[in-house]
């Protein structure tokens, strides 16, 4: 990364100098064209700038989802210092970042000690000692989809030739997210649709898979720290955890649908799921050529290893502990929580008080112990996913 944009007192223009020979230039951002994670794209654009704007300390994405209003980070990059993760707010709540998206216009603050922070995101910026900063709204096709975020330790770091150059990069980025985002959104979207088109019942209802999603993040989110679970790794185990169980569209009506107890013949037919899951996962990955998908095992290991349990007694494999991905164990506690609290053919729907209680005893024998504890420990969380999606809980 040696290459340096030169910024002429006139703006943005350089002597340009023709190269002497025909390949002697090499492409200074051709990493950008390899597979590598949104995250280390941003680290590698974020090297990049400094070279030019060594005043850029801190680049970060927040994603918007319309449906709950809730803005949350999607990545980041302060080169090492790591001061806000796993951000989660209600735009709402921000009257400064509503403002921005009502006026579709991107904001400078020159001096955010001078700004009354009556919102946490700003506090936690004001916190880390951050002088100034550079908001972005991003759009597609004219969609509000999220913000980028540009801080400098420093005041006034923003001027306008800096600006241009902090554009450029950063619809260079929306690309990339709005390009990460539709990948990961189609894989789901498909394993929806061809679900549907196979002629087979799509066995989860959506309340039970919005459930699923919520549960699983709210885990997720709260082992973070512990598992090394970056905000990617979050928001994909919530896309993908409601595909969990994908596979029981191979499984025969009348053991599935079934208004009573299973035969242990019959439960063995049904233990073949996770595998016919992954199997499918499999089929959906390499027609769609998403195998390279950064993200793709996370999706199999959780259509494959939800079953699986701590002491080595589940199914398919008799994995063992820390041998299960974490994304199934977390996966697992929110699939055994919503199946037990919810209508079923075969059984009736057990209150919270019951539910913990049986997750509690399972919690380091069956399942993990800090997904289970995650739960446990944030009832008014949990409370509030069930009343948000409520509509199937009945029946
Ligand atoms: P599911 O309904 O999504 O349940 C997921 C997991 O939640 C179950 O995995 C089990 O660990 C837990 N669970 C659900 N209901 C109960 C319950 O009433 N008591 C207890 N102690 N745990 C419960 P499991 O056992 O491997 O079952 C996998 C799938 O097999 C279930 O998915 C369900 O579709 C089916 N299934 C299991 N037992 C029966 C049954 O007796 N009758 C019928 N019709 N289906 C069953
Ligand atoms: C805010 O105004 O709440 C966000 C400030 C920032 O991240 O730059
Ligand atoms: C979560 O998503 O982790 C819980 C908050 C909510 O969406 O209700
Ligand atoms: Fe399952
Ligand atoms: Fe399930």
């Amino acid at each position: 990364m040696g290459h340096r944009i030169t910024l002429s007192e006139d703006g943005m223009h350089q002597k340009t100098l023709a190269p002497p020979c025909l390949f002697d230039h090499s492409d200074q951002l051709a990493f950008l064209g390899e597979a590598h994670s949104l995250d280390e794209k941003l680290t590698f654009l974020h090297h990049y700038l400094r070279e030019s704007v060594a005043s850029v300390d801190r680049m970060a994405v927040a994603l918007y989802d319309p449906a709950t209003d809730i803005l949350k980070t999607y990545a980041h990059s302060s080169l090492g210092d790591n001061p806000l993760p796993l951000y989660e707010a209600r735009l709402a709540q921000s009257r400064t970042l509503s403002e921005i998206v009502a006026r579709r216009q991107p904001r400078i603050i020159n001096d955010i000690e001078q700004v009354t922070a009556t919102q946490t995101h700003t506090q936690r910026i004001q916190r880390q000692g951050y002088g100034s900063s550079y908001t972005l709204p991003i759009y597609r096709n004219g969609t509000f989809l999220g913000f980028l975020f540009f801080n400098s330790y420093r005041k006034h770091a923003f001027g306008e030739k800096v600006l241009h150059l902090l554009d450029l990069v950063g619809h260079l980025l929306a690309l990339f997210i709005i390009d990460h985002l539709t990948t990961a959104r189609n894989l789901v979207a498909s394993v929806r649709t061809i679900s549907t088109l196979a002629q087979h019942r799509d066995p989860e209802t959506g309340g039970h898979l919005e459930r699923m999603s919520h549960y699983s993040r709210l885990i997720a989110r709260t082992i973070a720290p512990q598992f090394g679970l970056d905000d990617l790794a979050v928001e994909h185990i919530f896309l993908f955890s409601p595909l969990h169980d994908i596979g029981k569209i191979a499984i025969p009506d009348s053991i599935l649908c079934k208004p009573a107890k299973l035969t242990d013949e019959e439960f063995s037919v049904m233990k073949r799921h996770p595998e016919e899951g992954a199997k499918m996962i499999d089929a959906i990955l390499e027609h769609f050529d998403l195998l390279k998908m950064p993200q793709a095992d996370l999706l199999r290991n959780i259509a494959l290893y939800h079953h699986e349990a701590m002491n080595g007694e589940g199914y398919p494999h008799g994995l063992r502990g820390d041998a299960i991905p974490v994304e199934a164990r977390i996966a697992a506690v929110a699939d055994v929580f919503d199946a037990l609290t919810s209508v079923r053919p075969y059984k009736h729907a057990w209150s919270n008080d019951e539910a913990f209680a049986l997750l509690a005893r399972l919690a380091g024998d069956r399942l993990d112990y800090d997904c289970v504890m995650a739960l446990i420990e944030q009832r008014t969380e949990v409370e509030q996913i069930q009343d948000r999606f409520a509509e199937d809980r009945l029946g």
